[in-house]
């Protein structure tokens, strides 16, 4: 017998007092008392105390005895208010209690292997091996639920504005720029493979040529990259692309989505339009590409005072065309010598820099960890430059092109942990414009596209794709919220013409581009609309709402590091006749990976 449920455990009040009402669920906790059985009954909507007495009803009470967390069961029973010193202000239902005439028991459980709490301190190996029994507990529940009005939000949002949603094939051709390749075999066409999407960039380019106009997808991307908290092989897109627009536009429609999603999950107001930083300056004043702006410490560069100091690592660094930089940490002028020590050698294990030099601007004395190397007068114009002041501590480095600016970007990160200096409550968000076009491998002596081969050069920079490419700024953006990466696209080439200018610069002869990207050629051959784009990472948007810090808790059924499904324990071997059908022969293991 279902005794179908009449109300969530979330949803009884005081008003319900005296109903009767039937509940389903799972028995989260049970206590005895004088002959009393008292059980938390969980569903995802939250817990009510349900009650089982020999006054009630005498059955009830002699089969709830059998009752053991995880049992999911249906109770029938009345709606009483609970004694004013029972009544328990943190629980939604506190107010109420359910004494039960009517008991089944659906379905019995073994003892789970960890217990279904928040805060439960299991090895996440154990979680994902039983991942139905962690997604039991309410902190996943929750996760899940944002998820869910993420894309709620994100459809309605489309849909209003005019946008069509359209699917694009899994099963696709291959064409490794970025990351590698899923790669599909091919039963009825013998060696030959299909390619799972990186993204469905070509085809939402195609769309606009089809004359889709507005496009939006939400969607599974592949990835066989190595993998980090930030990243899964299987992740998800939020894709769009327009037809008839420029950055303005993009980003007006972006800005809208971001301000709806975080009103309706988070009852955030965001301010739009979101700050706009080109890459050029977010690179000298954080260190970073995707700058988190929630706090300041903002770079100084002290190339120009210390050039000519008499302490070599300054002078030689600047000669050499490197760069002395760093920033003011308030308040911090008072960190002892154990301290400082601790943090030189963090920045040289973790960031990886030859050293860390430093200034104490106190009251009493202006303190340089290199003062036996660089005057007090140089010193003095550092903290100067610097807009310290007093009590405050300067931190700085010196190297080489990119590499000391990054370095600089971590420790100053670094430092916002350690001190808290984070205001977690706050949701920065902010364009990154004007990447480079392209950027040099040198381990493979050749040019790649930072963003993708589709992306359209600045028309200013457009002579210098032949003899200057690494200094073409592109029409590509990223957005970023409290220092990640959420979302990145571009305003794309709709020529061929300048689409096959595009392949020269990367390297990609004639014959394959032709190869692999003919079809967008010959596309753009009768009559491409000008066209731009965007997708954000909707797992990533999760993860920053729900304030949790891997991937693996907002997506149901993640892979962990090694890219393995715990639970159904995939990627698994196969059959032999399998293979066969597919044509395949495995080579010998190299172990190579
Ligand atoms: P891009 O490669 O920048 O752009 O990807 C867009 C966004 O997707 C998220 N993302 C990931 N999230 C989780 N795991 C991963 N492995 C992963 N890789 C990327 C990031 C990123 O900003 N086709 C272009 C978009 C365009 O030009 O319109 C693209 O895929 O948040």
């Amino acid at each position: 017998m279902t005794l179908l449920r009449t109300h969530t455990c979330g949803e009884l009040r005081r008003d319900d007092t005296g109903k009767t009402v039937t509940l389903n669920g799972w028995v989260d906790t049970r206590r005895d008392l004088g002959g009393v059985i008292f059980i938390d009954l969980r569903d995802r909507y939250g817990l009510t105390q349900v009650v089982f007495s020999p006054q009630d009803d005498p059955e009830a009470h002699k089969s709830a005895d059998q009752l053991r967390p995880e049992y999911v069961i249906g109770v029938e029973g009345e709606v009483r208010e609970r004694d004013p010193e029972n009544i328990n202000p943190n629980v939604a239902t506190g107010d109420v209690e359910l004494r039960v005439k009517k008991l089944v028991i659906y379905s019995k459980s073994e003892t789970p292997p960890f217990e279904i709490k928040d805060d439960v301190k299991t090895n996440e190996d154990l979680r994902l091996k039983h991942r139905y029994l962690d997604l039991r507990r309410p902190v996943m529940q929750r996760n899940l639920m944002l998820r869910s009005a993420i894309y709620e939000h994100t459809r309605s949002y489309f849909y209003q504005n005019n946008f069509m949603e359209i699917e694009t094939p899994f099963l696709m051709r291959s064409t490794p720029e970025g990351a590698r390749d899923y790669l599909v075999p091919s039963r009825v066409n013998p060696g030959k493979f299909y390619a799972l999407p990186q993204s469905p960039q070509t085809y939402k380019q195609i769309l606009m040529v089809s004359g889709m106009d507005r496009y939006f997808q939400i969607v599974k991307c592949f990835r066989d990259e190595d993998l980090r908290a930030d990243r899964q092989p299987e992740f998800t897109q939020i894709d769009v692309e327009m037809s008839f627009v420029d950055e303005d536009g993009i980003y007006q429609m972006t800005e809208g989505l971001m301000k709806r999603i975080l009103k309706e999950t988070m009852g955030v107001e965001v301010q739009t339009p979101f700050p706009r930083m080109s890459y050029q300056e977010a690179m000298k004043n954080y260190g970073s590409d995707k700058p988190d702006t929630r706090f300041g410490m903002k770079f100084v560069d002290f190339s120009e005072t210390v050039k000519d100091s008499e302490f070599r690592v300054f002078s030689k660094t600047v000669a050499d065309g490197g760069a002395v930089i760093g920033f003011v940490v308030p308040g911090k002028g008072s960190l002892g010598r154990g301290v400082m020590d601790r943090l030189t050698k963090r920045v040289q294990d973790e960031i990886g820099a030859g050293g860390l030099i430093y200034i104490k601007n106190n009251e009493d004395e202006i303190y340089s960890s290199v003062s036996k190397f660089v005057s007090g007068d140089n010193t003095r114009s550092m903290v100067e430059e610097s807009g310290a002041e007093k009590g405050d501590l300067i931190l700085i480095l010196a190297g080489s092109g990119e590499t000391v600016y990054q370095q600089l970007g971590d420790l100053r990160l670094m430092i916002a942990d350690e001190y808290d200096m984070i205001d977690k409550s706050k949701y920065n968000l902010l364009w990154v414009t004007d990447f480079p076009l392209l950027e040099y491998d040198t381990e493979d002596g050749r040019y790649y596209a930072m963003h993708h081969p589709f992306t359209s050069p600045r028309k200013e920079d457009l002579d210098k794709l032949e003899s200057d490419p690494g200094n073409v700024r592109a029409r590509a953006y990223d957005l970023v919220m409290n220092g990640s990466e959420i979302g990145g696209g571009s305003i794309r080439i709709h020529d061929s013409e300048m689409q096959s200018h595009m392949f020269n610069a990367l390297g990609i002869g004639k014959v394959e581009a032709q190869q692999k990207f003919g079809f967008l050629l010959d596309a753009f051959r009768y009559g491409a609309p000008p066209h731009g784009g965007i997708a954000l990472g909707l797992d990533r948007v999760a993860m920053l709402l729900a304030g949790v810090g891997s991937l693996r808790d907002v997506i149901a059924f993640p892979k962990n590091q090694r890219a393995i499904s715990l639970m159904d324990n995939c990627p698994s071997d196969v059959d032999p006749a399998q293979l066969e059908e597919l044509h395949i022969r495995l080579a010998p293991s190299t172990g190579k990976k």
